[in-house]
């Protein structure tokens, strides 16, 4: 039996803030330890590492979400007591009504509404002197995400809606004005939602029996009640916000389309499996979420190290997806490494690791990954467009984190 090697410092949440998605990376390094013990908040943190530790975080008879998402981040984020902090057959019920939303069926309605949208865009776009990619598919993505879960949307409506739901986002890795912003963003969204559950339980608002709104405003818990109607507005914006959110990946994805154009032509020249690796790389190299939490829900000892009941331990995402030993040159940006990667559901992990069903793994994985692939086609075979010089660099340090210029276009022209 070891003890965990321990960082001597009083706390570190501001060199989290500073060091931004390597922070754990970093000490990993440092140390040669893929597990470390630190003070973040003004509470020890186990930090791990690496595949095998992405194993045994997943491991529900170790851990569990109890008190494990800070408040600041649930109140931005993701919506208080949502699904992400539940444990045990409460959140395996509430998954299963996250997961019947993923049918094939399901799938091919949004792949087609955002066909529909990518192509109503381009022609607005071919009179536009300029486009502001990162801003255009966050509105883009939430007529989508409207149209799909069953949430009416106005036109006049799309820009505050869509930058409510990107507010709420941008928020979580943030202290200040930008937290504040997310603050407000939530607020204002659960209003506009909780007001669409009521109306459609009281029959005023008619949508499909098997629209993800229907289906969340009469899902029954597991003491066959309905959730309350805040609560109900919380889950569907699990589904509206998270769908904006796919601009962040679309928005990098445009640039890796520019500083790779032969990939751009395998793309538009339709290579068979080339899109789907290529978004495959676009979310292994590209940064989103920087770690994920849990709490040790018994003790246990794992790899010679004990893990006391309650203690508090983070994930690290990035630098999993950045790992030498498990990704070569995981700085390059080589979209064939994906011919060869093993499919784990512990090493690939930018929307958690484990299983979609019975873990927390992310519910809309495989729908960020159709409307990737999606939009990518749409960037690569049936536009042209011109990049003129900006600044494509984006900030480590600022989570989260997105290209300084946005992407702008220019000239944008339809290809049939
Ligand atoms: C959970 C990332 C898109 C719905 C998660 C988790 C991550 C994540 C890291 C937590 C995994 C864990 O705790 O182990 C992302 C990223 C996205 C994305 C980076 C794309 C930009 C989506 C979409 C939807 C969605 C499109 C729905 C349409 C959810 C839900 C959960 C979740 C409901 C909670 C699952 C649970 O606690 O069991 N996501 N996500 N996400 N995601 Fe996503």
């Amino acid at each position: 039996m070891s003890a965990v090697l321990h960082e001597k410092v009083l706390d570190n949440s501001l060199n989290l803030l500073l060091e931004g998605f390597p922070f754990i990376h970093n000490r990993v390094k440092r140390f040669h330890s893929n597990i470390f013990k630190t003070r973040i908040m003004f509470q020890n943190v186990i930090c791990l590492h690496g595949e095998e530790a992405a194993k045994v975080f997943y491991d529900p008879d170790k851990f569990m979400r109890f008190q494990a998402i800070p408040n600041r981040i649930q109140r931005t984020l993701m919506g208080k007591d949502a699904i992400q902090t539940m444990d045990g057959e409460g959140h395996l019920h509430r998954k299963a009504m996250f997961m019947s939303l993923m049918t094939p069926d399901s799938l091919y309605k949004l792949n087609r509404l955002l066909t529909q949208q990518w192509q109503a865009a381009i022609h607005r776009w071919e009179h536009q002197e300029e486009v502001v990619l990162f801003e255009e598919t966050q509105d883009l993505l939430c007529r989508v995400a409207c149209a799909w879960t069953g949430v009416p949307l106005i036109n006049e409506d799309v820009r505050n809606r869509a930058s409510d739901f990107a507010a709420m986002v941008d928020a979580f890795g943030a202290v200040g004005p930008r937290h504040m912003r997310g603050r407000i963003a939530r607020k204002r969204a659960e209003a506009w939602i909780e007001d669409i559950i009521q109306r459609i339980r009281d029959g005023k608002l008619k949508v499909p029996e098997n629209s993800p709104a229907h289906v969340i405003a009469f899902h029954r818990d597991i003491e066959d009640q309905l959730l309350d109607p805040h609560m109900a507005a919380v889950e569907l914006i699990n589904l509206l916000r998270p769908i904006v959110a796919i601009a962040w990946y679309i928005t990098f994805g445009a640039v890796a389309l520019h500083e790779h154009p032969v990939a751009r032509r395998k793309i538009a020249a339709g290579e068979e499996g080339y899109v789907e690796m290529f978004v495959q790389e676009v979310r292994r190299y590209y940064p989103f979420g920087p770690s994920l939490g849990n709490r040790v829900k018994n003790d246990f000892t794992w790899g010679g190290h004990k893990f006391k009941k309650g203690t508090l331990v983070f994930l690290d995402v990035y630098g999993t997806l950045h790992d030498e030993q498990i990704w070569e040159n995981p700085d390059e940006f080589y979209p064939y490494r994906f011919r060869y990667w093993d499919g784990s559901a512990f090493n690939f992990i930018p929307q958690g690791g484990g299983d979609h069903f019975t873990g927390h793994r992310c519910a809309g994985e495989w729908v960020t990954i159709e409307a990737m692939k999606v939009s990518m086609v749409f960037l690569s075979r049936y536009m042209e467009y011109e990049v003129p010089p900006q600044d494509l660099n984006f900030s480590l340090e600022r989570m989260p984190t997105y290209p300084n210029s946005k992407f702008i276009m220019r000239n944008v022209r339809a290809v049939e």
